[in-house]
């Protein structure tokens, strides 16, 4: 090789090279934080993300995805966000009333009549809209994931309102949960879900309400031997990320980022759907809690104890939002 190509090639890598290793340290890690097991819809959305991610932008991205609580419960993670110690978070819809009361409409009892009312109302306008009522407060919607409706576990069979009077239920951090159970004559405790099997375990509560996918992953139907299949409200989730973290990037990393999360969002749906009746059938199989289901006159029960407490929170969360999630239960 002569002489004048060697010091030609010597030239352009002493020009390029440091940028070939700028663009390798440009590579940024992101964490995406969140409460339940990994083999649950939020758990292997999450997993899936940081799959896509890593294959379709791996030089400039890594994602750590923090499952269980490791790092924070639901409250602190969402304060995590907006101090940039953490980049994704997926709460249920019920945590979010310290940055908007909008929300709450998803934690309203016998709202909506099965997934497929809440998925219509999820991609609605007024469901997209609810997406970004939290952007003055620094928190951006990416999408909504689902999970299940909740049932309600009992150390009692509970078939009629009353037979939860004076009972103590866990509930998620939620001013509408709290009034459900106000109207059965109940009591309920908000507690993280990092907590729940413990308290249902020291009997320091006789019950929770929960989806199948949460009950059964985290074994609360081993120390719950009733589970009445209410079908009384929702546990969906709200994917977020830090406003100003996510207006900062790139545009086209952030396309990249957003379809990856689209993508990781359909896949978790997926798991949702199946996963809902999997963990159903395993819980009933396993024999460890009987599963009772209501007669029409016994929902009725459960129906008209609960709904008044739609009319308490008409006022936070606007009567059109409830008009137009009550409006999806109609089948187009
Ligand atoms: C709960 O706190 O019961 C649920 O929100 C946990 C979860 O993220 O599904």
């Amino acid at each position: 090789m002569s002489r004048n190509l060697i010091q030609l090639i010597s030239l352009l890598a002493m020009v390029f090279l440091p940028f070939t290793e700028a663009a390798a340290s440009e590579q940024i890690t992101l964490k995406f934080s969140h409460v339940v097991a990994e083999n649950t819809p939020k758990g292997l959305m999450a997993n899936k993300f940081k799959e896509l991610v890593e294959s379709r932008l791996g030089d400039r991205v890594k994602v750590e995805v923090f499952p269980n609580s490791q790092l924070f419960n639901d409250d602190m993670a969402l304060e995590a966000l907006l101090l940039g110690d953490i980049q994704f978070a997926a709460p249920t819809l019920s945590k979010f009333s310290h940055y908007t009361r909008k929300l709450q409409v998803y934690d309203l009892p016998f709202l909506f009549r099965d997934m497929a009312a809440v998925e219509r109302f999820q991609k609605s306008p007024t469901g997209q809209q609810l997406l970004k009522s939290m952007e003055p407060l620094g928190l951006t919607g990416l999408g909504y994931l689902h999970n299940g409706l909740k049932q309600i576990s009992a150390d009692s069979p509970l078939r009629v309102p009353a037979d939860a009077m004076g009972k103590k239920f866990r509930i998620m951090s939620s001013d509408v949960l709290r009034a459900q159970f106000d109207a059965l004559d109940a009591i309920s405790i908000k507690k993280p879900f990092s907590e729940v099997f413990t308290l249902l375990q020291t009997k320091a509560i006789d019950g929770q309400e929960n989806s199948w996918s949460n009950i059964y992953s985290k074994k609360f139907h081993e120390v719950q031997p009733f589970i009445t299949e209410s079908n009384h409200g929702l546990v969906d989730y709200m994917v977020v990320t830090s406003t100003e973290f996510w207006n900062g990037l790139d545009n086209d990393l952030r396309a990249g980022l957003k379809q990856a999360m689209e993508d990781a969002i359909t896949y978790g749906n997926q798991m949702a759907e199946q996963k809902s009746v999997h963990d159903r059938q395993a819980i009933i199989d396993s024999e460890r809690s009987e599963v009772l289901q209501l007669s029409d006159r016994e929902r009725d029960q459960w129906v008209n104890v609960m709904e008044p407490v739609w009319h308490k929170f008409e006022s936070d969360i606007g009567k059109s939002v409830i008009e137009a999630a009550l409006a999806s239960n109609n089948t187009p």
